[in-house]
């Protein structure tokens, strides 16, 4: 594996392709995608009709997709990146090639639409969030992860993180990260009021993670994921929840 994050600008889509074999690799770069999506997918009711449809906005290579199982949803996927969408498509996934910016799929025909850690890597998160909400159908739910944009989440998410095996080095450029009420208010506008909720791995599983990884232990085999755990500020990873209405 070529190290994307030292030859190309931050937060280039290409890195996604140099990193395509760590996607489902439990102790890869991408593992806290993984313990994100188990989160996520919590915040996901199970399917109140048949062919329910989860769309699934900025899915990479699909990691929801086995939290998802047995909740009785159709789950579609859109990314820009091919490399990541086979995997997705492999894992079940729907997928279409595409922005989330601009998504081809007719408005309100999403139940659930779920965007995570995606904001933080579009240039205008709003049009993102326009999207999302386009999509969602009157009650549909959107559920959301994302880095806020506070010199602390620069910090730990950037600066601290990219040191740590958990988070791809210049996968972030942290000019685009969400301020939180700014999120908050173009969900609103656009008919989705988020309740926002600070989130962070469990100290204990991460630190117990480090360590069986520096070990060379395999982190799916040598012991339980860390969880992703609620936290009392929003200053630097959130999850947002809103109901569309009607
Ligand atoms: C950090 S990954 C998150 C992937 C997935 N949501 C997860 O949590 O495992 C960000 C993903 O967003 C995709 N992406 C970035 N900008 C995008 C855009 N404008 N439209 C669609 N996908 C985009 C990338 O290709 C990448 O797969």
């Amino acid at each position: 594996m070529r190290d994307a994050g030292r030859t190309l600008p931050r937060n280039d889509p290409r890195q996604y392709d140099d990193l395509a074999g760590e996607w489902w690799r439990p102790d890869g770069v991408f593992a806290m995608l993984h313990w994100l999506a188990e989160a996520r997918a919590a915040l996901v009711p199970p399917a109140a009709r048949p062919d329910a449809l989860l769309v699934d906005l900025g899915c990479g290579a699909g990691l929801l997709a086995p939290h998802l199982a047995g909740k009785g949803y159709r789950h579609v996927g859109v990314d820009l990146t091919r490399s990541a969408l086979r995997q997705a498509a492999a894992h079940g996934v729907t997928v279409v090639n595409g922005d989330a910016t601009a998504v081809p799929l007719v408005d309100g025909c999403a139940d659930v639409v779920a965007a995570g850690e995606l904001l933080e890597h579009v240039p205008d998160w709003r049009l993102a969030v326009a999207e999302a909400c386009r999509l969602l159908r009157p009650g549909g739910l959107l559920v959301l992860d994302t880095l806020n944009d506070t010199a602390l989440s620069r910090l730990l998410a950037v600066r601290i993180a990219e040191r740590l095996p958990t988070v791809p080095r210049g996968i972030h450029d942290p000019r685009l990260f969400v301020d939180a009420r700014a999120l908050v208010a173009e969900a609103r506008r656009h008919g989705v009021d988020l309740r926002l909720r600070g989130i962070r791995p469990g100290v204990g599983g991460l630190l117990a993670w480090l360590v069986r990884r520096a070990r060379g232990a395999e982190g799916g085999t040598g012991g339980p994921a860390p969880r992703i755990v609620p936290t009392w500020s929003t200053a630097v990873l959130y999850q947002g929840l809103g109901v569309r209405r009607g």
